[in-house]
């Protein structure tokens, strides 16, 4: 044998090994990149040398062309089917049924299996090399999908050990994980394509398809539970034993495989699996019991396709149909508005479900949803039951379609979904009752107004004993209305009354982030305040103001606009919808930027953007703010319209909150104005948020990443790639004692 010949079999064989401790011992010795090494090297060997390739060698696992149709595989012994049960009382009775059969009541073992949803299969071996693999079928034939099957890492393409019979089928189940579901169908659904139901659809879907290189795409894997033909082995007397052997051999077995005794541990068996069903990894829906001793299996034999010796244990059934009869939107703490499907009440997952949850509009859109359509409700476990899907074909011309509510159900603020976004939300977050408590707890936060003894559960019970309905109620509660709150002292009341006067002296960027507008986080509630200075001016703001455009995109913009003047029959926004990435580009954009170049009627507008530099268009004058997207624009702007919101802001100042006006009139002024910092490591002198408010006092921007643009990095103890980085980039790196002397005097030292 060769050299080269040689190193291909050491490198298969290792391979092999790492995929039985990967797959069958769940227990790999190397990284995936240690793996993927072997396999480029192994792959590289076999293309220099093309006719040491063999059809078990670990590469071949995606090769073939794909096939016109499936072929036949008559099973040389059927693959049977099991008989159900669906409680307690109907096991008892299967176990009574074995008793009566053997004539005996001695008590039986049972090897007590997960049943998993996915397809039944049958792989053939032949001195240990797979040389077919079928479905289920009619039991008696089914479909070769050997190629597909190959592309399975989990099903070895030769089996290892010793004394391998010289034939082996081997029987289990194909299913896609649970994670490896959800990915493949998110995306699917960013791609706008159609997504699977459930698990076992997927898998299916995934074993059917006649390009082997599809399947190879799918993450589907396989579980063995039983054998057909054998040759040259002579069985051990247990089922588990058998099992046992195959693993052994390379193949995978579930690790959830018991042996139990008697109808108690089957139920026991039963329990254990069904609490822990949600967290397994991949859908079962129910369990096996199998008589394990193989001469008892024997003597029991058959009945029509269903073995006497083994039974499926049913959990309820997770998914049902029924009629989608209305649909009402609830508020969510954080607004979010979600459709809730009104159902006809059914029975799924062991209870009646009368409502279920639509997730948001996207989902129904793309569902396709109707109100009166025939729907699947699934309810897994605690989870909230979900619509999944429509039973397409039951559908009547009585069904109409599902309408976002232009204002929220719950305070009447306006409901807003920005373009491209799945969640509509009610911007009335200061004043609507769904949002209060959460809009309580997060303006109490450390980041935002940082009243000290306010916690999440004292909010709770602040509302429920309905002593706070808004914010600005906060700073009229007394001693005494405190003090009758369970565990509520008298000297802890005052404490929270002086935590709350104290937390009037504030910053505008807390103060900002504390109003929780929707996606205003601590870095841009400082950054609208650093720019604008003044709430009086983020009030204010208009749509115009924040509109963001990349330059990139105003070139697109400039040169459609020069297209579009002068022609008759196409708009701007007719054009630019043709273009990739402009989906959000809408007349009111077209309409802002034309406003803030000062152009005013339509065909001005035209003109006016087609005359512009491109450098204009993506700067056009106005404040611009680094990082507000169309989005947030949309979310700040309708905020600060909300005529409620703005009543609980008057109050709060009202009520004495404040802070020092204009931070930002000076701020070119300021000692760091126009400086971008970057904390890292532990810091002693400060807590990282007291450092990042005295630097944004001083006019600098604090960042969480480092970059060319950073001035300085300020690195505590055990600082890391943030170090690194700035050290590898030139950047000027100060200690704590550095960063406090600068706070101090606002002299930059570097
Ligand atoms: S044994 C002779 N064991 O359930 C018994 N089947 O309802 C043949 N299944 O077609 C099947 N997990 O697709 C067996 N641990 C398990 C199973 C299992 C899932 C499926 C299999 C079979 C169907 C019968």
């Amino acid at each position: 044998m060769s050299s080269v010949e040689k190193q291909i079999l050491k490198l298969r064989d290792q391979i092999n090994h790492h995929n039985y401790l990967y797959y069958v011992l769940d227990q790999p010795e190397v990284p995936d990149a240690e793996y993927d090494r072997l396999l480029r090297e192994l792959e590289a060997l076999e293309v220099a040398h093309p006719e040491l390739i063999t059809e078990d060698s670990p590469t071949q696992r995606v090769g073939a062309e794909p096939l016109k149709a499936f072929g036949e595989v008559r099973h040389k012994l059927p693959m049977l089917s099991l008989g159900n049960c669906f409680s307690d009382e109907e096991l008892h009775a299967f176990i009574k049924r074995i008793h009566d059969r053997l004539k005996s009541n001695k008590t039986i073992e049972f090897c007590a299996e997960p049943k998993l949803d996915g397809l039944a299969v049958s792989l053939r071996y032949e001195d240990g090399r797979l040389v077919q693999a079928a479905t289920r079928g009619d039991g008696t034939t089914g479909e070769d999908i050997t190629q597909n099957i190959r592309t399975l890492r989990s099903v070895p393409l030769r089996l290892i050990g010793r004394k391998v019979p010289p034939v082996l089928e081997v029987r289990g189940e194909v299913f896609m994980p649970k994670k490896g579901f959800e990915a493949l169908n998110r995306r699917a659904a960013e791609k706008g394509e159609k997504t699977f139901v459930n698990p076992r659809n997927a898998a299916a879907g995934s074993l059917r398809q006649l390009d082997p290189k599809i399947t190879a795409e799918r993450p589907l894997e396989m579980y063995c539970y039983g054998w057909g033909e054998v040759e040259g082995w002579s069985l051990p007397s247990r089922h588990s034993e058998v099992l046992e052997q195959l693993r052994e051999w390379g193949l995978r077995v579930c690790p959830e495989i018991r042996v139990v005794k008697g109808g108690e541990g089957c139920l026991d068996y039963y329990r254990d699996i069904g609490q822990r069903r949600e967290s397994l990894p991949y859908e079962i829906d129910g369990v096996v019991y199998k008589v394990n001793k193989l001469d008892l299996q024997d003597e029991l034999g058959f009945v029509a396709r269903a073995p006497r010796w083994a039974i499926a244990h049913k959990f309820p059934a997770q998914e049902e149909m029924t009629e989608l009869l209305d649909v009402e939107f609830q508020v969510g703490r954080t607004g979010a508005l979600t459709p809730v499907a009104r159902l006809e009440p059914v029975f799924v997952g062991g209870v009646t479900v009368s409502n279920a949850t639509l997730h948001n509009m996207d989902e129904i859109e793309r569902k396709d949803i109707r109100v009166g359509d025939t729907v699947i409700v699934r309810r897994a476990g605690d989870v909230i039951p979900e619509v999944v899907s429509v039973v397409l074909s039951r559908r009547t011309d009585k069904t109409h379609a599902i309408e976002l509510p232009g204002t929220c159900p719950v305070c009447g603020s306006e409901v807003i979904r920005p373009e491209g976004e799945a969640v509509a939300r009610c911007t009335g977050g200061l004043y609507c009752p769904a949002q209060r408590k959460q809009a309580i707890k997060h303006f109490a936060s450390r980041k935002a107004m940082d009243i000290e003894g306010l916690g999440d559960k004292l909010v709770d019970q602040l509302v429920d004993a309905e002593l706070v309905d808004h914010v600005d109620d906060l700073y009229r509660l007394r001693v005494d209305q405190l003090a009758g709150l369970e565990r509520m002292a008298e000297k802890s009341a005052q404490n929270l009354v002086d935590a709350l006067d104290k937390s009037k002296e504030t910053t505008l960027a807390r103060f900002l982030y504390a109003l929780g507008i929707m996606g205003i986080g601590e870095t841009m509630a400082a950054t609208l305040a650093q720019t604008l200075g003044s709430l009086e001016a983020i009030k204010t703001l208009s749509l115009a103001d924040l509109i963001e455009i990349k330059p990139g995109q105003a070139e697109k913009i400039h040169a459609l606009a020069c297209e579009a003047e002068g022609k008759t029959d196409r708009s701007l926004q007719e054009l630019l919808a043709e273009e990739k990435g402009f989906g959000w580009f809408t007349d009111v954009h077209a309409r802002l930027i034309a406003e803030k170049l000062g152009l005013e009627s339509n065909d001005d507008m035209l003109k006016g953007l087609c005359a512009a530099s491109v450098d204009q268009l993506a700067n056009p004058p106005g404040v611009s703010i680094e990082g507000v997207g169309d989005v947030l624009a949309e979310q700040i702007v309708a905020f600060f319209h909300q005529p409620h919101n703005l009543e609980v802001i008057q109050k709060l100042m009202d009520e004495g909150v404040h802070w020092p006006e204009n931070e930002v009139a000076e701020l070119g002024d300021q000692p760091l104005s126009g400086m971008t910092f970057v904390l890292t490591g532990t810091l002693t002198q400060f807590t990282r948020d007291e450092a990042k408010d005295k630097l944004q006092a001083l006019g600098a921007k604090v960042s969480g990443s480092v970059s060319g643009k950073t001035s300085a990095v300020i690195a505590g103890e055990k600082a890391g790639s943030k170090l690194n980085k700035a050290e590898s980039l030139g950047v000027p790196v100060l200690n704590e004692d550095q960063l406090r002397q600068m706070l101090e005097t606002g002299a930059v030292p570097f």
